[in-house]
């Protein structure tokens, strides 16, 4: 391992400089004008993957945002490792509380700004590099290698779904690695083994034909966004709790030691609260943050939409009102299922006033890995020995949504070795990617192959 941890360490600022020409390709997923920047990011992608010495590299067309897969095979009686990442990036409005051009990348403070730093292109990147690292010095790799990546990670992976369900063999592995989450905090080396699923949907309610002026009509008919607002009102009690009937059926409770070992780790709610820039944090009545965020359910209206919304004042009862409403899930809730009793309430709760028509958007399952199976614990020697220090575990609130796909189909243990930090605005403006876990990340990849391979 000295030689590959050598020239990782001696390629330093190299990474660096190809990691920016990454960030440069706008490659937002949901935005359709954009449509030919994520085709530019999969050339990327599989370019550097050939670079690095990768066989069969494809880049392989969807109905969406292509795929990227490649392998390299050469290493008979040893595992099989899938990496996934992915090259899609999130929009990037509001772009004036961008310091600088998102997809510009500066570095200050030793990170590096730019959509998609952590999330997930600076990420994946690492993979790539700790591979090249080996192919390079050693000639071969001391595992079976397979890279699936794709551009629709932020929209609901539906397509990679779709393919994995049809090419079993083709991915077949013995674990999946994906760095696509965050360290517990800056410079501890961190494996989730929870992710939250979601359920997303949006509802629009119409009132009146057309918009109507609010003073001539006001008082004699539903106003949509009013309507909408008191609906939204009955989705969750003053305790936090989430008012869908059955909603909670089939939460798994969170277990006695399982909550022990969230109060050992070392978080403070008050320097959380300070960070966010509240008074007061608020949630589910009875857990603590670290519960809440991680092994608890929430539901969230992550925008609405409706009337004037202009500069100054246009008196108008408006004809339409429309919400996102998302909901995150936990072990063994079904986004089908919970999709299902969203409507329905949504259905009962709507005055006669208004018509509703409900939309689910997209979901994804719900996932908490075993601790102590072969990769997981490869996974916690690698971090430990690059880091330093003993190697944490904890699980996380957000989502990815093909997780779950790979461990039914493909019987495949999700090692969930991620470099970012919650603290580097993923999704939001300024995002970062602290260049210190970069390449922490090369070596901790590197070391993990080694590691596995044993
Ligand atoms: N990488 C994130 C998920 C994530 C964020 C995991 C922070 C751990 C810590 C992923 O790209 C993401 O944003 N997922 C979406 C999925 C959704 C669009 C189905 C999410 O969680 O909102
Ligand atoms: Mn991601
Ligand atoms: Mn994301």
């Amino acid at each position: 391992m000295e030689s590959v941890a050598k020239y990782i360490n001696s390629n330093r600022q190299s990474y660096v400089e190809e990691l920016k020409d990454f960030l440069r390709i706008p490659s937002i997923s949901t935005l359709p004008e954009h449509k030919n920047d994520l085709n530019t990011a999969a050339e990327f992608v599989a370019r550097k993957l050939n670079d690095a010495g990768m066989e069969n590299v494809k880049v392989i067309e969807t109905s969406g945002h292509p795929l990227v897969y490649c392998d390299w095979l050469n290493a008979p009686g040893k595992p099989t490792v899938l990496v996934y990442g992915h090259y899609d990036v999130q929009p990037v409005d509001p772009l004036n509380l961008w310091d600088s051009p998102p997809f510009e990348p500066v570095i200050k403070d030793n990170k590096i700004y730019a959509r998609g730093a952590t999330d997930d292109k600076g990420q994946m990147l690492m993979h790539i590099k700790s591979v090249e690292a080996f192919i390079k010095t050693k000639g071969s790799l001391p595992v079976n290698l397979k890279f699936i990546i794709e551009g629709e990670e932020e929209i609901g992976s539906e397509n990679l779904d779709a393919f994995v369900n049809k090419n079993q063999s083709l991915l077949k592995c013995d674990c999946v690695l994906i760095s696509d989450t965050a360290l517990f905090a800056p410079g501890i080396p961190t494996l989730t083994y929870g992710l939250r699923g979601i359920s997303y949907m949006e509802i629009e309610l119409t009132g009146p034909n057309r918009d109507l002026h609010s003073g001539t009509f006001g008082g004699a008919v539903e106003n949509p966004v009013n309507a909408l607002a008191e609906m939204i009102s009955k989705l969750k009690d003053s305790n936090g709790k989430i008012k869908i009937p059955g909603f909670y059926n089939d939460v798994i409770k969170l277990t006695t030691q399982e909550r022990k070992n969230f109060k050992s780790l070392p978080f403070s709610e008050k320097k959380y609260a300070q960070m966010l820039g509240v008074k007061e944090l608020k949630g589910e009545k009875g857990f603590t943050v670290l519960e809440r965020i991680w092994a608890r359910p929430t539901l969230d209206c992550n925008g609405i939409i409706g009337g004037f919304t202009g500069e100054g004042a246009k008196t108008v009862l408006p004809s339409k009102a429309k919400a996102k409403i998302s909901m995150r899930l936990v072990p063994n809730q079904d986004p089908k299922k919970i999709s299902k009793m969203f409507t329905a309430y949504i259905k009962k709760i709507a005055p006669k006033s208004v018509t509703v028509s409900i939309k689910d958007l997209h979901g994804a399952y719900p996932i908490a890995t075993s601790l102590d199976d072969k990769p997981t614990l490869a996974a916690s020697r690698a971090l430990s020995k690059v880091f330093g220090k003993k190697t944490l575990f904890m699980r996380e609130g957000g989502s990815i949504p093909i997780v779950v796909v790979f461990a039914k189909k493909l019987k495949a243990a999700p090692v969930l070795m991620g470099m970012g930090l919650n603290t580097e605005n993923l999704h939001s403006p300024n995002e970062h990617f602290n260049l210190n876990h970069f390449h922490l990340g090369i070596l901790s990849s590197a070391y993990f192959f080694d590691e596995y391979s044993k």
